[in-house]
């Protein structure tokens, strides 16, 4: 419990990081935006976070980039290539030190298109791949240096999301209320169901599903988003669904300035704060209970 056997059979202690995915096969349902907050708000309780962008389109590795430039024409892609024996003779060498943009709140681990070749440019190791990224994790010891490495997903379901599922601890699920959005969190379940059939790691623990993108106008929207919630209780017993973020301006404008809602003032930004803050909260909770098993 809270140990596990390294290749010496030593006990080793686990480390104390958790790291914290969001993830849904769908486009522009907010998981960048809510890994960016999240991040911002475990950052503001005290946290040492650790961005990961795991989507080709870097739009996390741009948000997280504010004032420091992606200098490095090396990313996460490299590092994952250089940790896989077979593979690393063929690559450049390249460490994390390399890699990670230290920013004045939170680190980054940005990504960048090739990325996308991801799954090809492993297709031959004999490894599993699956678990490449976990291993990454692992071997450079990242949870011992963060409490927290939040990860944002591709709008994909291949093996990009299955080493994301692999090496996550907690699982962050935005989804919009409508019918593709909600097809979304079912592919990924669907997803999360083959992974604990392989039984080769253990499957991550979904701590909430956050609705997002409500609009309050819409009556409709409203008995969707009671159809999703009510989906989930079937499937989940505890669908475990946080209060919705409606549409904003604010948060399109914060975004457009590369910064969190914590860096400003006001009514709505407030409330935003509040929500982020929840989420934030809900995760340190879960994290201080298993590290008291
Ligand atoms: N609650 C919200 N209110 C207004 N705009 C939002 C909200 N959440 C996300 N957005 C905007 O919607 C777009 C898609 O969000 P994004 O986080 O990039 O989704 P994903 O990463 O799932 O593709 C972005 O332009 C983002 O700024
Ligand atoms: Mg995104």
């Amino acid at each position: 419990m809270g140990l596990f056997f390294n290749k010496e059979s030593k006990e080793i202690p686990r480390p104390k990081g958790r790291v914290i995915s969001l993830l849904n096969q769908k486009g522009g349902v907010g998981k960048t935006t809510m890994a960016f907050n999240v991040a911002h708000a475990l950052s503001h309780q005290g946290k040492k976070v650790l961005c990961l962008d795991m989507d080709p389109q870097a739009n996390l590795s741009l948000l997280c980039s504010q004032g420091v430039s992606l200098e490095s024409d090396k990313n996460i892609f490299h590092l994952l290539l250089n940790s896989v024996r077979e593979l690393k003779p063929l690559h450049t060498p390249v460490v994390f030190t390399e890699v990670v943009v230290r920013n004045e709140k939170i680190d980054l681990l940005p990504s960048g298109e090739e990325l996308s070749g991801f799954e090809l440019s492993v297709a031959g190791v004999s490894s599993p791949r699956q678990l490449i990224l976990k291993r990454f994790l692992e071997k450079s010891n990242i949870l011992n240096f963060y409490d927290y490495v939040v990860i944002d997903g591709p709008p994909t379901l291949g093996l990009l999301v299955v080493n994301i599922l692999c090496a996550t601890d907690g699982l962050l699920v935005p989804f919009r209320p409508d019918e593709f959005s909600r097809k979304g969190v079912d592919h990924l379940y669907e997803v999360l169901e083959n992974i604990e059939d392989m039984g080769i790691t253990q499957t991550p623990k979904v701590l909430a599903h956050i609705p997002n993108l409500v609009d309050y106008r819409r009556k409709q929207e409203g008995v969707d988003l009671e159809k999703i919630v009510n989906g989930l209780q079937e499937r989940f017993g505890e669908p475990k669904v946080v209060d919705p973020f409606y549409n904003r301006a604010s948060i399109v404008r914060s975004q457009a300035e590369k910064k969190s809602v914590f860096e400003f003032k006001g009514k709505e930004f407030n409330k935003l704060q509040g929500q982020f803050e929840h989420i934030a909260g809900l995760i340190e909770d879960w994290r201080q209970e298993g590290l008291q098993q």
